[in-house]
C-alpha cells in the first residue's frame, strides 16, 4: 500500500499540480491532505476548486479554520484577501472537513499535533530563520495514546521523518505551496509505503514554475511572497 501525503498547499495551485504529476508518475493508491488549503495569494480559488473536484481525504488546517471562524478584521492580510475571494460553496467544503482523521486504522492525520491545529509537533517552530528539532520527550508526549503505526502532521512546513522507539512513524510531509527555511522553493510532499507489514516514508521535493507562482502572488498584491516562493529561505513572519 502506497499513500501520498500532501499538506499546507496555501493556495498554490501550480505547486499542487506539479505534486499531482509527480505522484501520478511514481504511483500511489491514495492521496491524503493535512489542511491549510487556500491561505495564500497565488491562486486560492483555482486551488479550492481543484481540491473540491479531487475530493481527497482531507482534514482542516488552522488557516482554514480562521477563514471560517474570524471576521475579516481579525484575519491577517493574506487570509483577508482569500476570504473576500472565496464563494459560499468553498466555505461549505471547508466547514465539512474534520479536525483529525485516519486511514484504515493504520494512519492518523492531524494538522499541528493531536491536541491542537496550531501546536507544532516535529519542529520548535521558528526564531528568525532558525528551525530546530524538539527533544524526544516532547515529541513522545504528544504521541501518547495515539495508537496508529503512522502519525501524520503538517503546519510547520518543515519536512521531517521521526521513528519513535516503539516503532511508530511520525511524518511531516512539508508544504506543497510555500517553503520556510528549507532553502529550496521546491514543492514538498511525502510518500508512505507499507511493505511486509512495516511502514516506511520518503520525502519528495518537486520543481515547478515558482517564478510564475510569484508573478501571480504579485498580481494579487503580495510582493512580500516573492522571496519565499522563489527561494524557500523566508519564514512565515514575513508572509502573513
Ligand atoms: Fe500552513
Amino acid at each position: 500500500m502506497r499513500i501520498a501525503v500532501i499538506s499546507d498547499i496555501h493556495g498554490n495551485r501550480p505547486a499542487l499540480e506539479a505534486v499531482e504529476a509527480d505522484i501520478a508518475q511514481l504511483g500511489a493508491d491514495a492521496t491524503i491532505n493535512l489542511g491549510d488549503l487556500v491561505s495564500g495569494p497565488v491562486d486560492p480559488i483555482g486551488t479550492i476548486e481543484l481540491l473540491i473536484e479531487r475530493n481527497l481525504p482531507t482534514i482542516i488546517g488552522n488557516h482554514d479554520r480562521y477563514l471560517l471562524e474570524r471576521p475579516p478584521e481579525k484575519l491577517d492580510s493574506v487570509d483577508r484577501f482569500v476570504a473576500a475571494e472565496l464563494l459560499p460553496a468553498h466555505f461549505d467544503y471547508m466547514r465539512g472537513l474534520p479536525k483529525t482523521s485516519e486511514v484504515a486504522g493504520e494512519v492518523y492525520m492531524c494538522h499541528g499535533s493531536p491536541g491542537s491545529d496550531v501546536d507544532p509537533w516535529l519542529d520548535n517552530w521558528w526564531t528568525g530563520r532558525t528551525t530546530t528539532m524538539p527533544d524526544e520527550a516532547s515529541v513522545l508526549e504528544k504521541a501518547r495514546g495515539v495508537d496508529f503505526p503512522v502519525l501524520l502532521c503538517g503546519h510547520t512546513h518543515i519536512a521531517r521523518i521521526v521513528r519513535l522507539r516503539d516503532g511508530r512513524l511520525i511524518v511531516n510531509p512539508g508544504s506543497v505551496g510555500i517553503q520556510f527555511f528549507h532553502g529550496a522553493p521546491d514543492a514538498r510532499y511525502a510518500l508512505l509505503e507499507r511493505r511486509n507489514g512495516k511502514w516506511s516514508a520518503s520525502l519528495r521535493a518537486v520543481a515547478y514554475d515558482w517564478d510564475n507562482a510569484a508573478k501571480l502572488a504579485l498580481a494579487n498584491g503580495f510582493p512580500n511572497w516573492t522571496e519565499a516562493l522563489t527561494t524557500g529561505w523566508v519564514g512565515a513572519e514575513a508572509l502573513f
